[in-house]
């Protein structure tokens, strides 16, 4: 029997969804189903709903890309970054209506399921719907946040990670041309999987994430100082540092900008310490800082080569998902291979986080890519 498949992206946009929708695509054409886009996440089955868009204008076929010349026929969309399909990251889902009409969408559609490719905070609403209308859902974990539990990997990560430390490995030249610190700050919301990769394969003197620097104690900002300070022994008279936007400020206060406050009590603690420890401190004080906030171009790029492998992998699991039946799953990564989880299992660890205003998988401390860091000799607070 001929299934009809829905499939929308929903929350930030990252490199590698179009790779899932390419690779869903496919699969649900060689079956000789049908799937329908959904245009901008919940957004598009208002439209549906409102009569302001026809359900058989968002059926997506192989090979829809009409390059000219030798290029025909190329399949590009795994290259793209981005989404096709759309996002959204905000919605009035709590409100009765706004669910309802969502639900009346999905059943005008006739939708035998639907696959959302999105993070912990969309997979929550998208949950709750999927429960209040009976749909046969299954969600795809992407984020560059890398922070939806019970998968190592989540669509988009390892791209971020490769943009992050590209921009490391840039700003180092700059930093050591005008004996410079660069205080890099990356994105990842709560947690600092982002902050830490990046860090460690871009060549950070320090690196500061929400899950051991909860905050920009003194001790913290003296002990970034010190790092630095020790550097000069060995002739360095530059430094780049990586913090994440989750770290917060000395009152234990969220800032937009972060590393601009962080540059602030560096360079104070820095004037400080010549006056009261003098010694190589006092090679600080001359030292400049500078701060780059790399903002959405985290989120942008061409996918790298794993995203678009775990991506393909991932949207062919949930089409075989749907095919046996299994729904209410989350695809994951583990150990090595593609797998699934229900959500069941899933979401009351996310719901606990988010009542709590916490991230719901965080870096461990005791993590070995922690260990690596401190290994390297990267001060990453008063973590032993
Ligand atoms: O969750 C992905 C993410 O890029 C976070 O790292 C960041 O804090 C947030 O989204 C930015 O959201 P927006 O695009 O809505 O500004």
């Amino acid at each position: 029997m001929i299934k009809r498949i829905g499939i929308l992206t929903s929350g930030g946009d990252c490199p590698g969804l179009n790779a899932v929708i390419r690779a869903v695509v496919k699969c649900v054409n060689r079956k000789g189903w049908e799937l329908y886009g959904i245009p901008f996440g919940t957004d598009g089955f208002l439209d549906v709903a409102r009569g302001k868009c026809n359900p058989q204008d968002l059926l997506l076929r192989e090979h829809g890309y009409n390059i000219p010349g030798i290029l025909r026929g190329l399949d590009i969309l795994q290259f793209l970054s981005g989404t096709i399909l759309g996002s959204v990251s905000k919605g009035n889902f709590n409100q009765p209506d706004i669910a309802k009409e969502i639900l009346y969408a999905y059943e005008l559609m006739r939708l035998d399921a639907l696959i959302a490719i999105g993070g912990d905070g969309s997979l929550e609403i998208l949950h709750n719907l999927a429960q209040l209308g009976n749909w046969n859902f299954i969600a795809i974990p992407k984020t560059i946040d890398n922070d939806v539990p019970f998968t190592e990997y989540a669509v988009g990560f390892d791209s971020a990670v490769d943009t992050v430390t590209r921009a490391i490995y840039d700003l180092t030249f700059t930093a050591a041309s005008h004996e410079r610190v660069m205080i890099v700050q990356v994105m990842g919301r709560d947690a600092g999987h982002l902050g830490l990769n990046s860090g460690i394969a871009g060549g950070a003197d320090v690196i500061l994430i929400p899950e051991l620097v909860p905050q920009l104690s003194e001790a913290i900002v003296e002990g970034c100082c010190t790092k630095i300070a020790e550097l000069t022994k060995t002739g360095r008279r530059f430094a780049v540092v990586v913090i994440a936007e989750g770290v917060k400020n000395e009152r234990g206060e969220k800032e937009k900008n972060i590393a601009d406050r962080l540059g602030e009590l560096m360079t104070l603690k820095a004037q400080e310490l010549c006056q009261t420890k003098s010694g190589i401190f006092c090679n600080l004080s001359s030292i400049e800082t500078r701060v780059t906030v790399l903002g959405h171009l985290q989120r942008s790029g061409t996918p790298s080569a794993n995203d678009r492998i775990m991506g393909t992998a991932f949207g062919i699991k949930a089409v075989k998902l749907i095919e046996q039946g299994i729904y209410s799953q989350l695809v994951i990564w583990r150990y090595g291979e593609v797998d699934h989880i229900s959500l069941e299992e899933v979401m009351p660890i996310v719901r606990e986080a988010h009542k709590n205003n916490q991230c719901a998988a965080p870096v461990q401390p005791d993590c070995f890519m922690v260990k690596t860091a401190q290994e390297l000799g990267i001060y990453l607070g008063n973590v032993e």
